[in-house]
């Protein structure tokens, strides 16, 4: 009989990572989820608060055959901090997880995170499995090993890496995402077309336009665009210190505004944003062409942003500069102060290379960012 769920293989370095998925197969996720642990004994489900109906599904399934302790997170920018992860920590070790317990984390990245934090640090160690709710989450936070929260500076302050031994999603359960952030959430798609893949355009934007006549097909596609940009890359590099750190693209003034808005401007569209200030940047700096700076607006115009004015004018520009000066790739290569390190392309699918054969990362002034970030918040979307 026909399996009711794909799979896909991802390595980071030599761990190898089974990624599940499907449309309508939560029952057989989660009968896979515990033959795949094995001697599982508990399974602490720390749900997001937005997910309780697919998370209810979830439980009852795979309470079936293990004890199920649920724990619900409101996944939310102010709730990602280490509070939240030591709360994960106290629930687990109160309701009698073992070291043959495993953390199912299952909601959008902000969850992920918490989560895959917590389940690194519980018992120096416990398995960790991720069911993605969120395109952000499914497509793109899950194919990396990076696990973190926010300190008061700014974002993904303190963190790990480690290695889950599962990820599985139903793309069911994002048919519930609301447009505006499904169709933002597919910032990282559009990032990773430019970045690493731009062979992959035409099928990014077949999929964005199938979404509505066919979601099913289109988030098949979208995350096989996921997977196929980020793989070799996380492969190669799985602590996304090297090669991979393109995929930061977007994030040094994305990060500020998702931050300084409060969470307010979620992760996927301040990602947008951000991309489009660094190909702001990087076409004054290092002749980004017109004709690529045309397809960042291209490819970002199918994700609906909101007004670049009404959206990026109320941020307070002190704090986004404090952010900046705070990202948590400082050290990476070299950075005066009054710089900040940047992902930036001089052409489609090539970053500018870093210092001395570093990583692709460049130095800028932050005034330099500041003029880009004014720049797109006036007339972004006139150029489209
Ligand atoms: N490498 C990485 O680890 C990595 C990569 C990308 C993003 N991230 C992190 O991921 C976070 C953003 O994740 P996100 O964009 O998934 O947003 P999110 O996790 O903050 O979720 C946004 C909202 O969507 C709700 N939600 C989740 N799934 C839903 C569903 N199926 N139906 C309806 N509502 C749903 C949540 O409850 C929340 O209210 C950021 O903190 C970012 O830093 C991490």
């Amino acid at each position: 009989m026909r399996s009711p769920y794909e799979e896909l293989g991802l390595a980071f370095g030599d761990a190898a990572v089974p990624y599940l998925y499907g449309t309508d197969c939560t029952p057989a996720l989660a009968d896979a989820v515990v033959d795949r642990l094995g001697d599982v004994d508990t399974v602490l489900l720390v749900l997001d608060d937005g997910v309780r109906g697919h998370a209810d599904a979830v439980a009852a399934e795979l309470g079936r055959r293990v004890r199920v302790e649920a724990v619900a997170v409101e996944a939310h920018e102010r709730h990602k901090t280490l509070p939240t992860v030591q709360h994960l920590l106290e629930s687990a070790v109160a309701r009698g997880l073992t070291r043959r317990s495993a953390v199912v984390a299952m909601g959008g990245g902000t969850v992920g995170n918490i989560a895959g934090l917590a389940a690194a640090l519980l018992f120096r160690g416990t398995r960790l499995v991720h069911l993605p709710t969120t395109p952000v989450a499914a497509f793109d936070a899950t194919v990396s090993l990076k696990q973190g929260v926010n300190l008061s500076a700014g974002k993904n302050l303190a963190g790990t890496y480690f290695v889950p031994a599962l990820i599985a999603c139903d793309l069911a359960w994002l048919s519930t995402v609301p447009r505006h952030d499904l169709l933002t959430g597919l910032a990282e798609m559009v990032k990773n077309v430019l970045v690493a893949a731009p062979a992959l355009e035409a099928k990014l934007l077949r999929a964005l336009d199938d979404l509505t006549l066919d979601p099913a097909a289109a988030l098949r596609a979208l995350l096989e665009i996921g997977v196929e940009a980020k793989a070799p890359y996380v492969a190669a590099d799985p602590r996304e210190r090297g090669g991979a750190l393109i995929f930061e693209y977007g994030h040094t003034a994305g990060h500020a505004i998702e931050f300084v808005s409060g969470g307010a401007i979620r992760h996927g569209e301040a990602v947008a944003w951000g991309m489009l200030i660094a190909a702001e940047v990087a076409r004054r700096r290092h002749g980004l062409g017109d004709a690529d700076v045309a397809a960042h607006h291209r490819l970002v115009a199918p994700l609906d942003l909101p007004d670049a004015a009404a959206r990026l004018d109320g941020l307070d520009r002190a704090a986004i500069r404090a952010v900046l000066a705070a990202d948590n790739k400082r050290g990476y290569g070299p950075c005066a102060p009054g710089e900040v390190l940047m992902v930036l392309l001089d052409g489609m699918g090539h970053a500018v290379p870093g210092p001395a054969g570093g990583p692709p990362l460049v130095p800028v002034a932050v005034d330099a960012v500041m003029d880009a970030f004014e720049t797109v918040a006036m007339n972004a979307l006139e150029a489209v």
